[in-house]
């Protein structure tokens, strides 16, 4: 990864009214992207399936008359990630981070090279790319970024807590990048949601009062986002479910493994 002391790049020009996606093709990531372009935003999508994403933009461009773009980005590639940060010469207003992964992990207690991946897709590699852009927008004294984490961050599970813990390091991350930037006229919103219904969680069943529907959480997370909500858990019964799981005692919480 090649050092990137982003103290702005001249070039950079000032453009209001675009929201990039950093995982374009993330089920949560687009629904959030069409209330955006909804509500005027032309959409840049970046991520590693192009194809897909171009489907998306051309959907988004004829539903909503709104520009949009698509941009190759893998995070694991270190010459993607420079390749885009130095031809992404743009200052959108909204960055959603988006991308994710599962992971498995009775994989990642055997193996290093799963366990890392876990750790690396959704934390490590996704903070070049939140740098890059907290510093420009922290130099412009405008903008905002939108963290897509996890309430399995919240309590470190037996079933998934190599993808808490990253998901964890991810939310301590935004905190502090909130904190520092508020300084700036920047916002940061943590978004923690439950289990939703997506490509990341096909296959797995949750019971029905615990399971999201994309577009809700999307709905949720654009009118929290205009309500400059800082820390987002949704859906609603995620926070009651973790306001008794924080609580638990560890003597008793440990008790609940499956
Ligand atoms: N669904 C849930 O229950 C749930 C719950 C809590 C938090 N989240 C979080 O919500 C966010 C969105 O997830 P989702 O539910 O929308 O699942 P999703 O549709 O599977 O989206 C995840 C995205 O991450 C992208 N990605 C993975 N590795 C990548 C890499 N190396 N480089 C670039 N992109 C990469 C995937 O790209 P491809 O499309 O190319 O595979 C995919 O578009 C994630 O951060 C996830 O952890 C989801």
């Amino acid at each position: 990864m090649q050092n990137m002391k982003i103290k702005n790049k001249p070039e950079t020009k000032l453009i209001n009214k675009v929201c990039l996606v950093i995982g374009g093709n993330s089920d949560i990531a687009k629904e959030i992207a069409y209330k955006f372009a909804k509500d005027g935003y032309s959409i840049h999508l970046a991520g590693r399936s192009i194809s897909e994403m171009e489907r998306t933009a051309k959907d988004i461009s004829n539903r909503f008359d709104v520009n949009s773009q698509v941009f190759s980005l893998d995070i694991e590639d270190n010459d993607s990630v420079n390749n885009f940060l130095n031809s992404y010469n743009q200052f959108p207003e909204i960055v959603i981070f988006a991308i994710g992964y599962l992971g498995n992990q009775k994989l990642a207690e055997e193996s290093t090279v799963e366990a890392n991946r876990i750790i690396n897709i959704n934390f490590t590699y996704q903070i070049p790319i939140i740098n890059y852009f907290a510093n420009l927008m922290e130099l412009q004294k405008s903008g905002n970024i939108i963290i897509i984490s996890s309430v399995a961050g919240l309590r470190g599970r037996g079933t998934n807590y190599f993808y808490g813990a990253s998901k964890s390091a991810m939310s301590a991350f935004a905190s502090g990048l909130r904190q520092r930037l508020s300084l700036s006229n920047v916002f940061v919103m943590s978004v923690l949601p439950g289990f939703i219904i997506t490509k990341m969680t096909q296959g797995i069943d949750a019971p029905k009062l615990f399971t999201g529907d994309v577009v809700k959480v999307a709905e949720s997370i654009f009118s929290a986002f205009k309500r400059k909500k800082s820390v987002l858990i949704t859906p609603f019964i995620y926070r009651i479910l973790f306001l008794i799981i924080n609580n638990l005692p560890e003597k008793l919480f440990i008790k609940l493994r499956k």
